[in-house]
């Protein structure tokens, strides 16, 4: 393989040379497609036999042929041939060669067009499930750590400026959420892709007595593409899968960008494990993030293979063009990049540490409870827009003194409005997240239903398609 990649390039610079042939060349990449690739050929193998398109003994032939021809490439002792192009006719020709001319009995019926629609659904859907294993793992990390500090109160953020407190559980189950969402997002683009397209020939359908519902059954499809045309061209499920990534992507590379952040010696939340960090060469001190800084790096390459992928399809006359190769190479590296990613995640939430009391005293902070101090008037019967600008000038006084709201007399406090007295000494962190109290809020029992809940349906979650 290598041989051939490099035998087309010059030796320097790496840049082709006059040697064209590599090309139109798929075959260091779509076979990682050899077990669908082979999973289809049996099944159709056996179906031809079925419908006495070819003898049953040359199915038989073909398919153990077929075995072989997996077990070899399993071994590592498959010789791949770059000059054969792809991987279909890299398959075909070895199981010719085992089996004689048989072997060409086994593209009765089929063409490369309906062949690679079909390994790419039945790769696509295995990735489905194991992408939605991993949004699971990590979804019981999450859960892990928001039980483990269910009663941690930290300060909540809007345009990163400390805003009201919540629970550090309330945080993490923000993400449980995300995550849930692009489960479901993976589960509907399963139902899309759990469509059998073989059976399509080139593009018009095949002139034999083909049993397409039994190829169905046999691949477990749930069922059979409606129209020939469509199904050799339609990579729709391909573009579904890329936008989920992106998308859970995305929600990864804002959890990254918090724990960047919480890692700073600025905010302190969190420490990350050794394994998680790595150090300077030059300055002893640093514990770079780095493991959140790629992944919120590698979410723009996911990004951009949707972007080729919807770019790739947007000028293709019906039906298979050979542009369709192309869609490969980026939706590969997408599942990579986003099982990796979601993996790396789990590991790294599962060993961070987080400085609770530090937090926890954030949360504490005076400021923080304004909102509460103005709905503490509220309840006085101060009318709010009136509440509000008694505490931005109260604020505007504490910090003009250097002082917290808490260390002012209930003197100082009535000298901007009659209403104050010896309650709002008891407005505290706790208590304001404890006041809200409504469904999605972040007060304790409200949380605490939210990881039942969660846990709940990860038990339920049995994710069987
Ligand atoms: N390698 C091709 C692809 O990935 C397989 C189909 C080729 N079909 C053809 N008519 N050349 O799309």
């Amino acid at each position: 393989m290598a041989g051939f990649i490099l035998g087309s390039r010059s030796g320097e610079t790496g840049h082709p040379v006059n040697d064209f042939s590599s090309y139109t060349v798929s075959i260091h990449y779509d076979r990682r497609l050899y077990r669908q690739d082979i999973a289809g050929s049996i099944a159709h193998a056996r179906m031809l036999a079925r419908q006495g398109i070819i003898p049953a003994e040359d199915a038989e032939t073909i398919v153990s042929g077929l075995k072989s021809v997996e077990r070899e490439i399993e071994a590592g002792e498959f010789p791949w041939d770059p000059s054969l192009e792809d991987l279909h006719m890299n398959i075909e020709r070895r199981l010719t060669e085992m089996v004689g001319s048989i072997g060409g009995r086994l593209h009765t019926g089929r063409s490369r067009n309906d062949q690679i629609a079909l390994d790419m659904r039945l790769y696509t859907r295995e990735i489905i499930r194991e992408t939605i294993s991993e949004i699971r793992g990590l979804q019981r990390v999450l859960l892990d750590l928001a039980e483990k500090h269910q009663d941690l109160l930290m300060p909540g953020y809007t345009h990163l400026q400390r805003a009201q407190p919540v629970l550090f559980a309330h945080h993490m189950l923000a993400y449980f959420e995300m995550f849930q969402r692009d489960a479901g997002r993976f589960r509907d683009c399963y139902r899309r892709t759990d469509v059998l397209p073989l059976g399509s020939g080139a593009l018009a359908g095949v002139p034999y007595p083909t049993d397409r519902e039994f190829v169905a059954r046999e691949l477990g499809f749930t069922s059979i593409s409606p129209n020939s045309m469509d199904a050799v061209s339609d990579r729709d499920f391909l573009l579904e899968y890329e936008a989920a990534a992106s998308v859970c992507m995305m929600h990864l590379s804002r959890f990254s960008e918090e724990i960047v952040i919480w890692s700073s010696r600025e905010f302190d939340f969190i420490r990350l494990s050794d394994e998680f960090t790595t150090g300077s060469s030059i300055m002893p001190q640093k514990r770079n993030p780095d493991f959140a800084e790629l992944a919120r790096g590698k979410t723009g390459r996911v990004y951009g293979h949707l972007m080729a992928l919807l770019t790739l399809m947007k000028g293709l006359p019906l039906t298979y063009n050979r542009d369709l190769q192309e869609d490969k190479e980026g939706f590969f590296d997408s599942v990579d990049t986003l099982l990796t990613t979601l993996k790396v995640f789990q590991g790294m939430l599962s060993e961070v540490n987080v400085n609770r009391e530090h937090v926890a005293r954030l949360a504490g902070e005076s400021y923080m409870l304004a909102t509460d101090l103005a709905d503490y008037l509220v309840g006085k019967g101060v009318p709010f827009r009136e509440a509000h600008g008694v505490m931005r000038r109260l604020c505007a006084h504490c910090e003009q003194e250097g002082k917290e709201l808490q260390d002012l007399s209930v003197d100082e406090y009535r000298q901007f409005s009659e209403q104050f007295d010896e309650g709002v000494y008891e407005i505290t962190a706790l208590a304001s997240v404890t006041a809200r109290d409504n469904p999605g809020g972040t007060a304790p029992n409200r949380v605490a239903d939210g990881l039942r809940q969660a846990r709940e349906t990860l038990e339920a979650a049995t994710d069987d398609f």
